[in-house]
């Protein structure tokens, strides 16, 4: 049966990082709320305005906007065989939605933790640069760019720093997490859906942990 695999985990604890990896090698659809508001939120209208005043504080969107944004996208048919959700669920309302949606399109529920210790999110999320055109994901940190600020892929291009990466932002953000989104945590470990993956690990170590998990093999 496939799955949908829910990546779950902390602001910067590398959600997106590990599912662009899966989309890539594994050919899994990555499915990120959070890049889709950021596209919306580009838009020229009232909603647009909304959503990027909200994400831009470190808040969380309406239930109801980010359900729908959710139920179109996964209806697509590159989500037949399974997807990735990188930062859905994030409230009980969300996870509701997220079971009668797998049982309607026929996939299991399997989630994934990656923790990692708040002291090294802030400095993950103050490092974090990527690229407006093909969304690579860089860390002046942990994974420079060959030339700084610049996309290795798209050497014309400069990074961006997102606006909600700011250290007092990302202490919003994690407090919304703790009060949220830990909950879920417990959901989906007492319906054995929950599995943990150390996010201090390097990340092929964790993308091949993440592989085992989604593959059944562990
Ligand atoms: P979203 O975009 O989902 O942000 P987030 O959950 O806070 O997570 P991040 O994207 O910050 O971190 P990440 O885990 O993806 O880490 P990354 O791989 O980039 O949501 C943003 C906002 O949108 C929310 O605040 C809310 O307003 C709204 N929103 C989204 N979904 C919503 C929903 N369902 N309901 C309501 N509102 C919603 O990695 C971080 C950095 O660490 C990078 O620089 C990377 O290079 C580096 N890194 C990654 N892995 C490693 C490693 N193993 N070792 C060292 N460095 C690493
Ligand atoms: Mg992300």
């Amino acid at each position: 049966m496939s799955k949908i695999i829910v990546l779950m985990g902390a602001p910067g604890a590398g959600k997106g990082t590990q599912a662009r990896l899966l989309q890539e090698r594994l050919g899994l659809p990555h499915i990120s709320t959070g890049d889709i508001l950021r596209a919306l939120a580009t838009e020229q209208t009232p909603l647009a305005r909304e959503v990027k005043a909200v994400q831009s504080a470190g808040g969380l969107i309406s239930d109801d906007l980010v359900i729908r944004i959710v139920s179109e996208r996964t209806r697509r048919p590159d989500c037949l065989g399974g997807y990735v959700l990188d930062g859905f669920p994030r409230t009980t309302v969300q996870a509701a939605m997220l079971e009668t949606l797998g049982r309607e399109q026929g996939h299991t529920i399997q989630a994934v933790v990656i923790d990692v210790p708040a002291e090294v999110l802030q400095r993950r999320t103050a490092g974090r640069r990527s690229c407006p055109v093909c969304g690579e994901i860089y860390n002046i940190y942990f994974k420079p760019p060959k030339v700084d600020e610049l996309c290795d892929l798209h050497p014309d291009v400069a990074l961006v720093r997102r606006t909600d990466d700011q250290a007092d932002k990302v202490l919003v953000r994690l407090a919304t997490y703790e009060r949220e989104t830990r909950p879920l945590l417990d959901y989906y470990e007492a319906s054995h859906r929950l599995a943990r993956v150390d996010g201090l690990a390097d990340t092929e170590e964790i993308y091949n942990k993440l592989r085992s998990i989604i593959t059944g093999e562990i």
